[in-house]
């Protein structure tokens, strides 16, 4: 398993052995992403950040992870901030935080754009969030959470609530719980379902799907229901969002009597209800917790080279 600077743009650049070792990895970072270890292995090294995209979790936990470890950050959270309002170009920008940087990760509205990115640049770049298309480092804190809540990723069934269509989450997720042994449902209204290629993709690779718009066919027998945002900013007309959103409603009454636990990337905005928040059932804050340790795993694997 190498990652030495190794790009991570799709989910499917990892194979199954070495998602397990990011997870394995993970579990070791988490004291020092709690603050009851110290560690210096990332000293010196630096990370460039370019989020053209709004971000809070993945952004700073990004920042935390390299700090956690001794590493530093450059870089901006908004694109109005550089030289693209001056009119620079995405290359000569990328190039030049690549000279400055150990690591770049990146986060734009365009699908393609960190593949596009990692052919201009001699370090690694970490894809965090292009466009409709992929986010892999959300998807392996999503396994990560399974693992750490449920102690399994095999025999898990897996709902997948809401924007299938634009939500990237869902996309990365979709392909990595396909190298396990897990069941999947799709619940999403008609106009917002897995796209057909992914579908393709994962009956080609034998993994039984069952696609729905009735969230109850899936609560009895579902292990984690993975909730998600119905992607406003994607909709290319805005009355099409304003007939879907409000879609699904999750709460504490529609959970009763299961055993699921309920995961969401966040942010949520009316999927999720406040009552959910502090049961059995929510996961999402410590969902979003583990994001600090696996972005750690992941750090130290691609930057550093001593073992
Ligand atoms: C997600 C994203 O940006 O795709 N957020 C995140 O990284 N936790 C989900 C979303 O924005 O809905």
């Amino acid at each position: 398993m190498v990652f030495d600077q190794k790009n991570i743009i799709s989910i499917s650049d990892f194979s199954k052995d070495d998602i397990e070792y990011i997870l394995r990895l993970s579990e070791k970072m988490e004291p020092i992403a709690r603050s009851k270890k110290q560690s210096n292995v990332l000293s010196g090294k630096i990370l460039g950040m370019l989020f053209y995209e709004p971000s809070t979790r993945t952004r700073l936990s990004f920042e935390a992870a390299m700090k956690r470890l001794g590493g530093s950050t450059i870089g901006f959270a908004e694109a109005n901030v550089i030289s693209a309002t001056k009119g620079e170009n995405l290359t000569d920008t990328v190039k030049i935080v690549g000279e400055y940087s150990d690591a770049i990760v990146i986060r734009h509205n365009m699908e393609g754009t960190a593949r596009f990115a990692s052919s201009v640049v001699d370090v690694p770049v970490i894809n965090a969030g292009d466009g409709a298309g992929q986010h892999p480092t959300q998807t392996l804190l999503d396994l990560y959470t399974m693992k750490r809540v449920l102690g399994k990723i095999d025999d898990l069934h897996v709902a997948l609530v809401g924007d299938l269509k634009y939500g990237r989450t869902v996309h990365s997720l979709a392909y990595a719980l396909a190298m396990f042994d897990v069941k999947m449902s799709f619940v999403s209204p008609p106009e917002l379902k897995m796209p057909d290629g992914i579908v393709h993709d994962l009956n080609r690779v034998g993994v039984s799907i069952k696609e729905t718009t009735d969230i109850h066919n899936v609560l009895d027998d579902s292990d984690v229901l993975y909730v998600t945002r119905i992607q406003k900013e994607r909709f290319p007309d805005p009355e099409e969002y304003s007939k879907i959103k409000g879609a699904y409603m999750i709460d504490e009454k529609l959970l009763e009597d299961t055993e699921l636990i309920v995961m969401h990337p966040l942010p949520r905005i009316d999927e999720i209800s406040y009552d959910v928040d502090n049961t059995k059932y929510g996961r999402y804050f410590e969902q979003a917790f583990y994001g600090v340790p696996v972005r750690m795993a992941l750090l130290k694997s691609i930057i550093d080279s001593f073992e």
